[in-house]
């Protein structure tokens, strides 16, 4: 897989900041920012060589878009999703919730394109609307898809918050090895945190697992069983002081103390921790990708 460069990723958080400079602070659902924000992505998918359809849909009494992205070629059988929420919150411009995980898949999905990487799996890419007001973007793609389309996706990766100012290194349960409530994700979400893991441990990074329980687009996903995955790297949590002896940043403070929050800007940011997610994104796009020969 391809090294992702940590100046492509701030590049588009400057665009997205920028974005929400001039739409009144923010990129909310229903708000100008927003579907400013998804042309800036589909202006780059499309003149890298995706296929790119922006599905509508009404929530709270607004319009809402999600943003999906074919990339040809591939089983049209199996396919590999990779998404992250696009909207923010009302008070802010959401650059690491969820600036980040756009602009970490968006461009994923232009090293994708760039390298002319032709995958066994079918690659598409979604930044889904509305997730902060109860994950309906995702919710409506998901309830909108034909059983028949359904099965045919094999994996959903999701990203959201993945450079947060006081980072942690987390991976989403999906064997359910800390034993919380939320239960072990669909089989093969199992697969998806070890090949997560494998790149940090890489990196020498060791990961902590997040509760699987929905909280952001995977839930319908794994809600109709299709395996998932993916990283965070934390909201309004408190960092531990075991957790800041092994990751860095300050222990008894939030991972975001700007979450949801006017200062989730551009300086909202930790570089080491989006650089390295991003990377993480491209080692899963490419290694769950590869179909197993028969
Ligand atoms: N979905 C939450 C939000 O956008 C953030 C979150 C992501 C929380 C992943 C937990 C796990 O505000
Ligand atoms: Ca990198
Ligand atoms: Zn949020
Ligand atoms: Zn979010
Ligand atoms: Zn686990």
């Amino acid at each position: 897989p391809p090294d992702i460069s940590l100046a492509s990723v701030k590049a588009h958080l400057t665009q997205l900041q920028s974005i929400a400079t001039a739409n009144g602070g923010n990129r909310a659902h229903g708000r100008p920012g927003y579907l400013a924000s998804v042309n800036y992505i589909k202006g780059i998918l499309d003149a890298a060589g995706f296929s790119t359809v922006v599905q509508s849909f009404t929530t709270s009494g607004a319009t809402g878009y999600n943003l999906i992205a074919d990339w040809p070629g591939g089983d049209p059988n199996q396919v590999l999703m990779t998404g992250a929420h696009l909207d923010s919150v009302t008070a802010g411009p959401g650059i690491n919730d969820n600036g980040s995980g756009s602009a970490s898949i968006l461009a994923v999905a232009q090293a994708v394109a760039a390298t002319g990487f032709a995958p066994g799996k079918h690659l598409r890419f979604a930044w889904w609307g509305a997730e902060e007001l109860g994950l309906r973007g995702s919710q409506f793609y998901v309830n909108n898809l034909p059983a028949a389309e359904r099965t045919k996706i094999k994996g959903y990766l999701n990203f959201d918050m993945v450079g947060s100012p006081n980072p942690g290194y987390f991976v989403y349960d999906g064997d359910n090895s800390a034993g919380t409530g939320a239960g072990p994700g669909p089989a093969g979400s199992t697969q998806i945190e070890q090949v997560i893991r494998a790149k940090f441990t890489a990196l020498g990074v060791t990961m902590d697992d997040t509760d699987f329980d929905g909280r952001s687009d995977y839930g319908p996903f794994i809600a109709v069983g299709i395996p998932a995955g993916g990283t965070f790297t934390g909201a309004e949590g408190i960092k531990s002081s075991s957790q800041a002896s092994r990751w860095g940043g300050t222990a008894g403070q939030a991972f975001d103390v700007c979450y949801h929050r006017s200062c989730d800007t551009s300086s909202n940011i930790n570089d080491t921790a989006l650089d390295r997610n991003a990377d993480a994104i491209a080692h899963a796009v490419w290694t769950l990708s590869e179909v197993p020969p028969t």
